[in-house]
């Protein structure tokens, strides 16, 4: 199988000329062609001001391109300010009166999934956490045990942001839907690292952002609504760019688009549908199965020399069970993730974990920079 040519891929974010980044699981190296597209926008508001039918398509560009992304259909596609808007959006829509009102979430949730379900009890809903085995992972039979007859809704992570443990996401959904209830994939830690297909993981909802492997910036997301599903939820969060005519300016009556695009506000964020576009456009171009090959080898090869130095990664080592993270335990998280940064080696901290995330970008010398590191700083850090 012939490889893309990661090296040269690597030339094009500058800022790998002179550090060791680790950090795509909280936000991406700028890419020169992301860069561009930001000089862009500024270029095209002092050309020609406000050029609306561009923003329009930049925006539809957007979509068509996370679409393709997640092997779903533009028409599913809502383009949101973040994870947590378009789950609110969600959230809005669903009816936690009568008895099917249990909304299940795991430990290994971001917490803006966890908060925005508990901040639907006033609306009726319950929420039932499904915790940790005793080896630190979640196993099938605890989803099995909490999903049943009264679950609205399963909302999972498809790579959990502190350990980056991958949940049996097919597994879940199988459960979900033969009891009835709807799955929500939060695949915010998977998008742009690992091929994600949302047709065939055969998931209700998923929803991400386009800050960290999908190379963009900060504060544009997705949600993705299966199509059979859309008719029949209504948002109670919306807004004019939410309408079936979004230019019809009627103020008599909410009338909602017929596709995901009724999970939408306001005003798109233009800029950042400039930079979104630009980081689609180099991942689909670089292929997503090369992506997960390469982002499986490095975090692999990284979590082998670990082992070897004798500070093993708490992460699974089998490839289907995690993503591009490796999450490396010390008794002082914190002072170890800004010893690395002294030594150039950008990666961040949760809990008392340090994570080294790993992108296309990434190549054998970075993951030697951090383990020589990491030898070195052993006896004042590992647990
Ligand atoms: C797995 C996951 N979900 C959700 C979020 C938060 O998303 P947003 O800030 O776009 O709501 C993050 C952010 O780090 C995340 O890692």
């Amino acid at each position: 199988m012939k490889e893309p040519d990661f090296e040269a891929l690597r030339r094009e974010f500058p800022l790998l000329s002179h550090k060791t980044y680790l950090n795509s699981g909280s936000y991406a190296a700028l890419a020169n062609g992301v860069q561009a597209a930001f000089g862009a926008y500024l270029a095209d508001r002092l050309s020609v001001g406000a050029d609306w039918d561009l923003w329009v398509d930049k925006n539809e560009s957007v979509r068509a391109l996370t679409a393709a992304l997640l092997h779903a259909s533009a028409v599913e596609i809502a383009v949101t300010a973040s994870v947590s808007a378009g789950v609110n959006a969600l959230a809005s829509a669903l009816d936690f009166s009568g008895p099917r009102n249990k909304v299940v979430v795991s430990d290994f949730e971001f917490p803006t999934i966890a908060q925005i379900w508990h901040a639907q009890e006033r609306r009726g809903a319950r929420v039932e956490h499904v915790h940790r085995g005793a080896d630190g992972h979640i196993p099938l039979e605890h989803f099995a045990a909490a999903i049943d007859e009264t679950t609205r809704l399963v909302a999972v992570t498809q790579v959990c942001y502190t350990n980056g443990a991958r949940l049996d996401i097919p597994g879940i959904v199988r459960l979900a839907h033969a009891r009835g209830a709807w799955v929500l994939l939060d695949c915010y830690q998977a998008a742009g690292s690992l091929a994600v297909d949302v047709k065939a993981l055969d998931v209700d909802f998923a929803a991400g952002g386009m800050a960290k492997y999908l190379l963009g910036t900060a504060g544009i997301g997705f949600l993705y609504v299966r199509g059979s599903l859309i008719p029949s939820l209504i948002p109670a969060n919306s807004g004019w760019f939410a309408q079936a005519d979004i230019g019809a300016m009627d103020i008599s009556a909410n009338r909602p688009a017929p596709t995901a695009r009724r999970f939408e506000a306001g005003t798109p964020a233009v800029v950042n549908c400039y930079a979104a576009e630009a980081g689609l456009k180099i991942l689909l171009a670089v292929g997503l199965p090369a992506i997960e090959r390469r982002n499986y080898a490095l975090s692999r090869r990284c979590m082998e020399l670990l082992r070897d130095i004798g500070w093993p990664s708490i992460t699974p080592l089998q490839d289907e069970c995690r993503g591009a993270t490796v999450a490396i335990p010390s008794r002082d998280s914190g002072a170890l993730c800004a010893e690395l940064k002294h030594r150039g080696i950008v990666t961040s901290h949760r809990e008392s974990k340090v994570r080294a995330s790993f992108h296309f970008y990434n190549d054998a010398a970075d993951v030697e920079s951090l383990i020589g590191a990491l030898r070195e700083l052993r006896p004042r850090f590992m647990v």
